[in-house]
């Protein structure tokens, strides 16, 4: 087991149930303790997570699964569930599922009685080496995404790298997609070893998941709010989020990481026609992910529509579309700008490679 300190918490990685059963022994002994699951959390992970003797008579609160349900409708449920309940501010809330059971359980408990503890199980490769760290918490609202939402950290969280063993493979590969944007702003030698990966060796990935981890901790405890090196962070999502958005209503939808993957591509070659990166490190970047994801066919009719996505963005600072780019593998630039004819260019750099 790792564990990585984080501003005023741990994040404990591996086989971690031991020691998530002694934690909240220790200092939840005698307090209500609520696990908020959805169904497939429910099924995979929860007997695990009930088999802990700190949590053998903590109440069970299930909501459906998916992103349609990060709303305030569902957060209403919560609120009222707790309030019906009777907890007060000595309770616990356990998160136990996927970046929108981490998001929406975090916000929830967050601001019921302002405030009560919560700890994290994340059970998805995204949720366990992104959504899970950096206190971002959050809820959709009038279909916006994450419109509503926080800052505060969780008391611990365990990423029990066994839970993965039961999600898709579509759902690994779009939490995967994090993975390779932590190593392409963060460090080359990282990202050599991904394209050395043997997927099957689970050691191996407790390992890949930790340095992910270590990556985004690092980051956000230089810059909680997200002023200035979080940006970092973004690397891909300004055209990866414009994509996902646009393929959103779509019989053939994008899974998160299977849009940024596409971002990444195209801002790696934006970041060579500003002046930074070396066609090489371009080509090097491209091929390895397009070696990972499955080729999406992008329609050129649909750019104009992508940019004003884009000029949408909530990260833009004033008139122009706000990047973050790489200056070469490793290392990024953040608070960058970029003509539409460079940003259609990078969407025909991704179609024709
Ligand atoms: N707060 C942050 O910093 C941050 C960062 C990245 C993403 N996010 C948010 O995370 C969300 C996406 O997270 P996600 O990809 O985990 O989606 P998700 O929570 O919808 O989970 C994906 C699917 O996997 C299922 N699942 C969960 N654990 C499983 C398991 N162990 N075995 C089998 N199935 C399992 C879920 O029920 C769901 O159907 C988005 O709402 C996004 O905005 C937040």
């Amino acid at each position: 087991m790792f564990e990585i300190k984080s501003a005023d918490y741990s994040v404990f990685v591996g086989d971690v149930l031991t020691k998530a059963d002694e934690l909240i022994s220790k200092s939840y002994a005698r307090c209500h303790k609520v696990i908020l699951v959805d169904e497939n959390s429910a099924k995979y992970c929860l007997p695990q997570i009930q088999g802990l003797a700190s949590l053998k008579n903590a109440e069970v609160l299930q909501i459906q699964s998916g992103e349609e349900h990060k709303t305030l409708e569902t957060t209403s449920r919560i609120w009222k569930h707790l309030s019906s309940n009777k907890l007060n501010r000595t309770a616990l809330f356990v998160n136990v599922g996927g970046g929108v059971i981490i998001d929406m359980g975090g916000f929830a408990s967050s601001t019921y009685k302002r405030g009560i503890d919560f700890i994290n199980f994340p059970t998805t490769l995204l949720s366990q080496v992104d959504a899970s760290i950096g206190g971002k918490l959050g809820i959709d609202f009038e279909g916006l995404k994450n419109e509503i939402g926080i800052f505060k950290n969780p008391k611990a969280v365990f990423v029990h790298t066994e839970f993965l063993q039961t999600l898709n493979e579509r759902q690994v590969l779009s939490g995967f997609a994090e993975i390779i944007k932590h190593a392409l702003i963060a460090s080359k030698n990282y990202f050599n070893e991904l394209q050395e990966l043997n997927f099957e060796n689970i050691e191996e990935f407790d390992n890949i998941i930790r340095q992910s981890i270590e990556i985004k901790n690092n980051i956000v405890l230089q810059d909680f709010e997200e002023r200035s090196i979080r940006k970092a962070l973004n690397f891909g999502h300004t055209i990866g989020h414009a994509i996902e958005s646009e393929y959103l209503n779509r019989k053939n939808s994008l899974l998160h990481g299977e849009a940024i993957a596409i971002g990444m591509i195209c801002e790696t070659y934006l970041s060579y026609l500003s002046g930074f990166i070396s066609m090489e490190d371009v080509m090097e970047t491209a091929n390895y992910i397009n070696s990972v994801f499955t080729k999406v066919d992008l329609d050129s009719n649909n750019y104009h529509r992508l940019i004003e996505l884009m000029q949408h963005d909530k990260k833009n600072i004033s008139n122009g579309i706000n990047f973050t780019l790489l200056e070469r593998i490793g290392i990024a630039k953040v608070n960058q700008t970029c003509s539409v004819d460079q940003i259609i260019d990078a969407l025909d750099f991704y179609k024709n490679h």
